[in-house]
Order: structure tokens, then C-alpha cells, then sequence
């Protein structure tokens, strides 16, 4: 199948306008670039970004079988969702979580994520780079 999804969580569409520890990147820019490693590499590709917890839920669970891999930012919601927690855990096609910042640099709120346990793994502060980091691990995982 060979198709990824890049799915974001709150806010992520506000990317350029957030505050400086987010840089001036936007959604769009992020998309550009992974969407343009992701076909270099014979990869499939779509999007879907929500600021709401329940479209997040239902987009994971159609992910389910029309994807092989997830990058998925729950941003705010990485720190309290159970509910994305539980749709990640239904799911078979693997997820992983990438966060902008180094989430364990800041604010204790941000140290704990509910949603990482669900996932294949977690790639935290690399910027814009995370998401590559991402699409990287699944391509070199020889995902299909
Ligand atoms: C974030 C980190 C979260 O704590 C925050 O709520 C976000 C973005 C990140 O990518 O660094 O909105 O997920």
C-alpha cells in the first residue's frame, strides 16, 4: 500500500502566528516537505489536521487499513486524551508521535503524554525536522 498520513491536532494550523518556540514554519510547509521526501520514496500521501478530539478519533480509526503508517501530532490533546489514547491502541496500522518542541523542556504540564504508550514511537524537538524524522523511521522500516 505503501500510503502515509499526516495527521495534526490542535492549533498546528495557527504554525507562522504560534509562539517563537514553534519557529515560523507553517502547516503548509510541513506538508510540502513531507509530502515531497514521502513520494521521493514512492510513497503515497494525505493530510488531515483538526483542532477537534472527536474528528481526530474518527480519522484515526478510517486510517485504519487504508494506511501502513501514521505521523501524528496530538499536540495539547498528547497530554490529556485518553480517547485518542484508545483510538491509537484500536487501530492496527502504526503511529508516531513527533512534537515541534522538546515538550520535556518545558512547561510540567507538557512531560507526560498519554497518547505515547499507544504509539510506535515518539519523536520530540527537532522542528520542522521531526516530521521528516518520522516519515524517515517508516521508510527505512521498509514500511509497506
Ligand atoms: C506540540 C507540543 C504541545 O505541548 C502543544 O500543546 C502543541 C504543540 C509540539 O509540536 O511541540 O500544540 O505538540
Amino acid at each position: 500500500m505503501k500510503k502515509i498520513l499526516l495527521l495534526n491536532g490542535p492549533n498546528i494550523n495557527r504554525l507562522g502566528k504560534r509562539e517563537e518556540v514553534y519557529g515560523s514554519f507553517t502547516l503548509q510547509d510541513i506538508e510540502k516537505d513531507v509530502g515531497t521526501l514521502l513520494k521521493k520514496h514512492h510513497y503515497e500521501f494525505d493530510r488531515f489536521q483538526s483542532n477537534h478530539e472527536g474528528e481526530l478519533v474518527d480519522c484515526l480509526h478510517r486510517a485504519d487499513g487504508n494506511f501502513s503508517g501514521i505521523i501524528f501530532n496530538p499536540a495539547a490533546y498528547t497530554h490529556t486524551s485518553i480517547a485518542l489514547h484508545d483510538a491509537i491502541m484500536s487501530i492496527e496500522t502504526p503511529v508516531i508521535e513527533v512534537h515541534i518542541s522538546n515538550v520535556y523542556q518545558r512547561e510540567s504540564f507538557r512531560h507526560t503524554s498519554v497518547t505515547a504508550p499507544a504509539c510506535s514511537g515518539q519523536i520530540v524537538g527537532f522542528g520542522l525536522l521531526s516530521y521528516r524524522l518520522a516519515a524517515l523511521a517508516f521508510i527505512e522500516e521498509g514500511l509497506k
